[in-house]
C-alpha cells in the first residue's frame, strides 16, 4: 500500500542557520491493513517523512508509491485514497461547524451526506462531540479539534490514513477511544494506518510494527511483538540493600551487561541483560563477595519504552 524508497530531504539554509538533513535515506514498505508506528526522538524526521508521504513536502531524492501509484509522477492518482492529520495543521474548516465538517468531507468523497447521517452521528457520538455538533470548529477546544480532524480523516473512507501524533494532548479517555477506533479501522475495514507518536502506550496498544528513525535514518523496522520477545527474557533487575563496595563497583563495570540504575546508602538497583545465564552467576558472585543482601530479583516488565530508549541510545540494534 505504501512503498518508500531511499527518501532524502534536506531543508535549505535560512536566516544564518545551516541546512538540515531531516531525512537521510529512509526506505520501508507497508502492506494493506497494517498499522505501523513511526517512532523516534524529537527532530528524528518523522513529521518530515509523513509530510512527504502525503505530498506536502517534496523529497530531494527517493521514490514514494501509494497504492502502486508513483506520488512524484502521478500525484493526484497517488493521493486519491489518502488522508492525513498533521500536528498543528488540521484538515478541518474553522468556519464550519463540527457536523458541517463531517458532512463536507463525506460529500467530498462522493457520498451523499444525507444517507450518511447515521454514520456522522456515530462519529459525533463516538468522539463525544454530539454536544458540539453545531459549534464552529474554531471554537472547539484543542483536543476536540484534534478528535474532529481524526474523525474527518476516517469518515472520508480513505484507504491510507496518516496521523502525526494523533493522541497528543488528548485526555485519557479520548486517547483510549481513538486507539480502539484505529484498531477497528485496521482489523475490520482493512485500511492502512501510519502514525507517529511519543506515547509508548499507543505503540504497545495499537501498532503491530514499528519503524524507528533517528537522525533521519531507520534504526529498526520490526514487529512490536518481536522486539518485546527479544528484549523481555533478557533483562533482570536486582535490588540489594545498601551501597556497593568499590571492589564490587569496578567488578560490575567490567561486565557490559550490567547497568547500575540507582545507588544510595540504603539501596542499590542493577539491571542485567542476560546474554546467557553465566552472566547472572557472575553478578551474583560479585554481590556475594561483598556480603550484599539481595532484596529482590525481578524479570523486567515487558516495557516498550525501555526497548525504544535502548534502540535509540544504542544508535541501532541487530533486531
Ligand atoms: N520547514 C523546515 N525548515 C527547516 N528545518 C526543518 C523544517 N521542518 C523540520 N525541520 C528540521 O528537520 C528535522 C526533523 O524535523 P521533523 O519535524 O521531521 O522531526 P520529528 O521527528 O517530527 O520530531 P518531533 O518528535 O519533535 O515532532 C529537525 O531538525 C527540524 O528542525
Ligand atoms: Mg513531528
Amino acid at each position: 500500500m505504501i512503498k518508500v524508497d531511499s527518501l532524502v530531504k534536506t531543508y535549505p539554509a535560512s536566516k544564518g542557520n545551516p541546512p538540515v538533513k531531516a531525512v537521510d535515506g529512509v526506505s520501508f514498505e507497508i502492506a494493506k491493513g497494517e498499522l505501523v508506528g513511526l517512532l523516534g526522538p524529537n527532530g528524528a524526521g518523522k513529521t518530515s517523512t509523513v509530510k512527504m508521504l502525503c505530498g506536502l513536502v517534496r523529497p530531494d531524492a527517493g521514490r514514494i508509491y501509494l497504492n502502486g501509484q508513483d506520488l512524484l509522477a502521478k500525484r493526484s492518482m497517488a493521493l486519491a485514497g489518502v488522508s492525513a492529520v498533521l500536528e498543528g495543521n488540521r484538515n478541518i474548516y474553522w468556519r464550519l461547524t463540527t457536523r458541517e465538517n463531517l458532512e463536507f468531507f463525506t460529500a467530498l468523497n462522493g457520498q451523499d451526506p444525507k444517507t450518511l447521517v447515521s454514520q456522522i452521528d456515530h462519529y459525533l457520538q463516538f468522539f463525544n462531540l454530539s454536544g458540539k455538533a453545531n459549534v464552529e470548529a474554531r471554537q472547539l477546544s484543542r483536543g476536540m479539534q484534534q478528535k474532529l480532524a481524526i474523525a474527518v480523516a476516517l469518515i472520508s473512507g480513505s484507504q491510507v490514513v496518516l496521523l502525526d501524533e494523533p493522541t497528543l494532548g488528548l485526555d485519557v479517555q479520548a486517547s483510549y477511544e481513538i486507539r480502539q477506533l484505529l484498531k477497528t479501522v485496521v482489523t475490520e475495514e482493512g485500511r492502512t494506518i501510519v502514525l507517529t507518536t511519543h506515547d509508548m502506550n499507543v505503540v504497545q496498544d495499537t501498532c503491530e510494527r514499528v519503524v524507528i528513525i533517528n537522525e533521519g535514518r531507520i534504526i529498526a523496522d520490526e514487529l512490536v511483538k518481536n522486539l518485546l520477545d527479544l528484549f523481555r527474557v533478557r533483562v533482570y533487575r536486582i535490588v540489594i540493600q545498601g551501597a556497593l563496595t568499590d571492589e564490587q563497583r569496578s567488578a560490575l563495570a567490567n561486565i557490559p551487561a550490567v547497568i547500575i540504575e540507582s545507588e544510595s546508602p540504603e539501596q542499590t538497583s542493577l539491571s542485567v541483560r542476560l546474554e546467557d545465564s553465566s552472566v547472572l552467576y557472575e553478578v551474583i558472585g560479585v554481590l556475594g563477595s561483598g556480603n550484599s543482601l539481595i532484596e529482590s530479583i525481578d524479570q523486567e516488565q515487558n516495557n516498550f519504552e525501555r526497548i525504544f530508549l535502548e534502540l535509540v541510545e544504542g544508535g541501532g540494534h541487530s533486531a
